[in-house]
């Protein structure tokens, strides 16, 4: 009895298994629909390309997973490598990749990584928020009228984020459904919450069925993260919001705070791995969403996902997805990445998304150690539990261990490392390396400590950890850490005290770029600057999940509404969050013109008047920021904007030959050299002697105009414009100009090779200052 059901398990796992040893799922990519054949027409159509390569007409119907049918035309299906490379040698046929269970993972570090706090301030919504104005929020009605969709982990949509309270009707152009599924039906969407949507099938191809004690089949979030963005993006106004022990109280807010959201869940946890792990995106699933968003009729896409490094073009869903989504004039926002401050480590590089690179604001959570010889030592923390203000015993962990732990394991407070003994009741002092920062804490509690000091390694670089442990931490940097050893060492009874933490808001410098934060050049196509600009994406409050922990850790059973997180994926939806107020004000702009506007206004002094810093305090640079740090009220009157059309883009994909996208359109046998998309920034790589590059900017401003051409040219290089002056009669003309960029002769030879040397341009007026970054390597 026992063995039948065995023996049944076995022979129905074993074809399972046979398949997926040669068998993956493809995504075979056909580029844009024509427009001409009904939605089961198109089916039928990629029914029969299967058909060619498979033996009957149920192996073919059984192959496929996706029909992409509204703007992308492709599917995905089950092939043999053999099925797929028949498939890709068809005329008809742009791409076809295999879809890897590759670790897309959303781009957030661990929650606890960089968690914040806040006092009553009137608020802490997003940053810009607060410098934007009731103006530009009013005069964008607080983005109503637009949608944005966002691709994630789904949405909590009892969060008061997402009440519809007051809100005027769905705008009608709106094509989009709501879902059912466990825990989540049509009563969940509301005016706030227009669409919801998931996808499954490429993560149950690869995982099998989702456990559903992991995860819901269905839009709610159990991860926390989809909630996060999508109130970032277009979260109401809520009062009296708080994190963690009720720290951060006050006002949050979304962007663009009436605008409506589309959620469409594409990422599920990965079976066997902890929460904290993030969560998997797959290739076809994405592909699908966005096919669907594109249809439904969204305005915006707010992107969090993304891989370690830059993908091809055409085998990345998101950059494909985004061209269609491009076409329809959506606006798409991506984030870089969480893989800085490493250069050449960016996500996302695709010239029609905007990608978006993560900074500080302007607050600090201070929580300083005091020693036994009155020496203060900077500490941060979000820790709610306090300790008294008194001393207390003082240890290093690698001094209090018990049993077998290596040497350099020892001052890790790894789990079941310290001694209850020499513990309890003391402060102890652990580094960082490795384990999980949260579980040190758990272990220093579990040993009966009182208190608990986090340092640095070297290797942290100069960005601290704040938490929120369960004890009363604070966290230091590793020069501090070192101080703190020197003081064990020299005195009998080291003590110690950890003083409650603080929020400091106005801390300068503000901002400065989050050490995660991804770092250009771009690996895909150098002469592309990326990122395109950055925003706020360190220590964000915005809401939460009712399923996870504020630290995303299982041994955490604590329960937010808000939570602070930070993360690429956090400052993602800022940009998406303004450019949704963009799109409303100027309705009939282009999703390039909202990205010019965006980026030709961002910010490159930081609050006390200098160039915007890396956390290590170094001056940044434009591959870590982009253009700089978005500025939503000045973006709304940029004066001038660099437009691309979707024609401009499939050029540009000529440029770097990638074949037709579009059946409706041909390659000309030479077309223009990628450098001359008509883009917002400026990079030249391998410059040998002189580049002229052509740009054209579009009036947006008020009628009669004249803008001056200025430069600051990176070191050795000359940057001539010819005009060198632009005279506008009418709002809409077009002026172009070309830039002449030359290596001088004696640079050449001091350039290591490959280095980049930075500067920028402007064309201004008395209202407007047009910036562009520059980034230029000599060969
Ligand atoms: C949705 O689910 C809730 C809670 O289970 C239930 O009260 C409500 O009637 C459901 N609504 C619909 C339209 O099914
Ligand atoms: C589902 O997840 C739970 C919780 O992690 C785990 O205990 C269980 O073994 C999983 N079930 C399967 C079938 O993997
Ligand atoms: C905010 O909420 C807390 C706890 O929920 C409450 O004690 C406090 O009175 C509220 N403050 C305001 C201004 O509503
Ligand atoms: C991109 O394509 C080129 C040329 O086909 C190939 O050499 C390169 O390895 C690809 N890069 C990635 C990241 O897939
Ligand atoms: C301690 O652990 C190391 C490596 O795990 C092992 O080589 C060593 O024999 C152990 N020593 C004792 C005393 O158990
Ligand atoms: C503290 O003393 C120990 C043992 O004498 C020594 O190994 C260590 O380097 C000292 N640390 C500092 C920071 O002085
Ligand atoms: C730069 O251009 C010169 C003249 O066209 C050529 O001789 C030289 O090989 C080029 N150098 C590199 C590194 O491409």
């Amino acid at each position: 009895m026992a063995k039948l059901p065995l023996l049944a398990v076995l022979l129905f796992l074993l074809p399972l298994l046979a398949l997926c040893a040669e068998k993956q799922v493809y995504i075979v990519y056909f580029g844009e629909h024509s427009g001409e054949k009904a939605l089961h027409e198109i089916e039928s159509t990629h029914h029969s390309y299967l058909l060619h390569v498979k033996k009957t007409e149920e192996e073919a119907r059984d192959s496929l997973l996706y029909s992409y049918k509204h703007s992308i035309n492709g599917f995905a299906a089950v092939l043999s490598p053999d099925e797929a490379s028949r498939l890709s040698e068809m005329e008809e046929v742009v791409s076809v990749w295999r879809s890897y269970p590759r670790k897309y993972s959303l781009h957030t570090t661990r929650s606890w990584e960089f968690v914040g706090l806040e006092e009553e301030d009137g608020g802490h919504r997003p940053y810009f928020f607060k410098n934007m104005g009731e103006e530009l929020l009013s005069k964008a009605k607080y983005g109503q009228e637009v949608v944005v969709g966002l691709l994630d982990s789904g949405v909590w949509p009892e969060s008061q984020s997402f009440s519809d309270e007051g809100m005027g009707p769905i705008p009608k152009s709106w094509k989009g459904i709501c879902q059912s599924g466990p825990a989540f039906n049509s009563s969940n969407c509301n005016k706030k919450i227009i669409g919801a949507r998931y996808y499954i099938k490429g993560y149950e191809q690869n995982y099998g069925p989702l456990n559903t004690s992991l995860d819901y089949r269905s839009c709610r979030d159990t991860d926390g993260h989809g909630t996060h963005t999508s109130s970032t993006a277009g979260g109401r106004t809520v009062a009296n919001a708080s994190a963690i022990g009720g720290f951060a109280r006050g006002t949050a807010s979304g962007g663009a705070p009436l605008a409506r959201l589309a959620i469409y869940k594409v990422c599920w946890p990965i079976p066997g791995k902890s929460k904290s792990d993030g969560n998997t995106c797959f290739d076809e699933d994405m592909f699908a969403a966005i096919d669907d968003a594109i249809a439904d009729g969204v305005n915006v896409l707010s992107i969090s996902i993304g891989t370690a490094s830059a993908l091809n073009y055409t085998d990345d869903p998101i950059a494909i997805g985004a061209l269609h989504a491009i076409k329809k004039n959506i606006v798409v926002s991506c984030s870089a990445g969480n893989s800085g401050p490493t250069p050449s480590t960016l996500s996302n590089p695709a010239p029609w998304i905007i990608t978006v690179g993560a900074s500080s604001v302007d607050r600090e959570f201070i929580a300083p150690v005091v020693l036994g010889n009155g020496k203060k030592l900077q500490g941060q923390t979000v820790t709610p539990s306090k300790l008294e203000r008194k001393m207390y015993p003082l240890v290093y962990a690698a001094d209090v261990v018990q049993g077998n732990v290596s040497k350099d394991m020892a001052g890790q407070c790894l789990p079941g490392s310290l001694s209850p003994e020499k513990v309890k009741g003391k402060i102890v002092l652990c580094m960082r390396g490795s384990g999980l920062r949260i579980e040190k804490g758990i272990e220093v509690k579990r040993a009966g400590g009182i208190g608990f000091i986090l340092g640095n390694s070297k290797a942290n670089g100069d960005e601290l950890a704040c938490d929120a442990h369960l004890l009363p931490a604070t966290a230091i940097l590793y020069t501090d850490a070192v101080k703190i050893l020197e003081y064990i060492n020299s005195t009998k009874n080291p003590v110690a005290t950890i003083i409650p933490g603080k929020t400091v808001l106005h801390t300068k410098p503000a901002p400065s770029m989050a050490a995660f934060s991804s770092r250009g050049p771009n690996i895909i196509d150098p002469n592309i600057l990326k990122p395109d600009i950055t925003a706020p994406g360190l220590n964000i409050l915005a809401a939460w999940t009712g399923m996870d922990s504020p630290t995303r850790y299982e041994g955490d059973h604590r329960v937010v509404k808000y939570n602070i997180f930070s993360g690429t994926s956090m400052s993602c939806p800022h940009v998406s969050g303004a450019a949704a107020l963009l799109k409303a004000i100027h309705p009939t702009w282009s999703s390039a013109a909202i990205r010019s506007a965006l980026m030709t206004t961002a910010d490159v002094i930081n609050n006390v008047g200098l160039p915007l810093t890396d956390a290590s305090g170094e001056f940044a640079t434009p591959f870590a920021y982009g253009s700089g740090h978005f500025s939503p009220i000045k973006a709304a009157d940029p004066g001038l904007v660099y437009d691309a059309s979707y024609t401009d883009y499939l050029l540009y994909l000529c440029s770097v030959g990638v074949k037709t996208v579009d059946p409706k359109f041909k390659c000309p046998t030479t077309p223009p050299t990628s450098v001359n998309l008509n883009y917002p920034s400026l990079a030249i790589s391998k410059l040998n002697g002189t580049v002229t590059v052509k740009r054209t900017v579009t009036n947006v401003g008020w009628g009669k105009s004249i803008y001056f051409f200025t430069s600051k040219p990176p070191v050795g290089i000359s940057i001539k414009a010819n005009p060198c002056i632009l005279l506008f009669d009418h709002t809409g003309q077009k002026k172009s100009f070309i830039i002449t960029v030359e290596a001088r002769k004696e640079t050449l030879s001091k350039h290591q090779n490959n280095e980049y040397a930075f500067g920028w341009y402007t064309w201004s007026n008395i209202f407007h200052t047009v910036r562009s970054p520059i980034a230029v390597s000599l060969a």
